[in-house]
């Protein structure tokens, strides 16, 4: 058995994509057949809400909300339930629940939308990894579709502040809200469409990045 392998999906800002990329990211890792559990640390639990509106029609990926009290009672009960693959969405503004998820991380997400506050907040979530030596990686979402200027504006504001830039771009696209509301993901509801393809990306990207951070492969399922 490969072991249990946690991200934590974290900025401070809110409206950057961290929910929207916890569910796309849980929802791609179930489709492979890994045993995946989103972990809410977000008191509005939208992640939570989100796995109501979802379990008519599927069950996975289990979503559980958690405080930064339960939270190392919840890891230890997934490492029982054989997880594979935690993802763990954190709140925006200051939070002892973001600390707490990054110290439980292997590797930390930090989807930002491409605006000089979400910049502050990068270099803040990136001191935060950096305390604790977590890896991190730099999403883009919410990028205008076909405006090459945003990514590569983007691309050089990161590499200012030293966390390395996902190649898979999340763009603007109406599909992931419609999606939102059904309790599924763009990939599920409209399988075709560009948002799903850079979803599939960025979940490649970020599985064989898994791999390489814990140097042990996810234990793959057949769906
Ligand atoms: N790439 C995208 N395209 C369209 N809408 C998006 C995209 N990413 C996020 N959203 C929408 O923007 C809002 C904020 O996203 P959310 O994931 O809730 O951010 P956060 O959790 O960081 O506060 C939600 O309504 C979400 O559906
Ligand atoms: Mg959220």
């Amino acid at each position: 058995m490969s072991e249990m392998q946690i991200l934590a999906v974290a900025i401070n800002k809110g409206g950057a994509g961290k929910t929207m990329v916890t569910k796309c990211l849980s929802t791609a890792a179930a489709h492979i057949g890994l045993n995946v559990l989103i972990l809410d640390m977000d008191t509005q639990q939208n992640a939570t809400q989100w796995g109501r509106r979802r379990k008519d029609f599927n069950p996975l990926p289990i979503v559980r909300f958690t405080t930064e009290n339960d939270l190392a009672d919840e890891l230890s009960r997934a490492e029982e339930a054989e997880c594979d693959l935690v993802i763990i969405d954190t709140p925006p503004g200051r939070s002892t629940e973001t600390p707490a998820a990054v110290e439980a991380a292997d590797m930390i997400i930090v989807p930002f939308a491409p605006e000089v506050d979400h910049y502050e907040g990068i270099a803040r979530i990136v001191r935060l990894a950096r305390t604790t030596a977590k890896p991190a990686i730099g999403v883009l979402n919410l990028a205008e579709p076909n405006s090459q200027w945003e990514v590569s504006t983007a691309r050089g504001v990161l590499s200012g502040i030293g966390l390395p830039f996902a190649p898979a771009v999340l763009h603007r696209f109406k599909i992931h809200k419609e999606a939102s509301l059904k309790g599924m993901t763009a990939q599920e509801l409209e399988p075709e469409s560009r948002a799903a393809a850079e979803i599939a990306d960025l979940w490649k990207f970020i599985y064989a990045e898994l791999q390489v951070c814990n140097n042990a492969p996810l234990q793959k399922v057949a769906p």
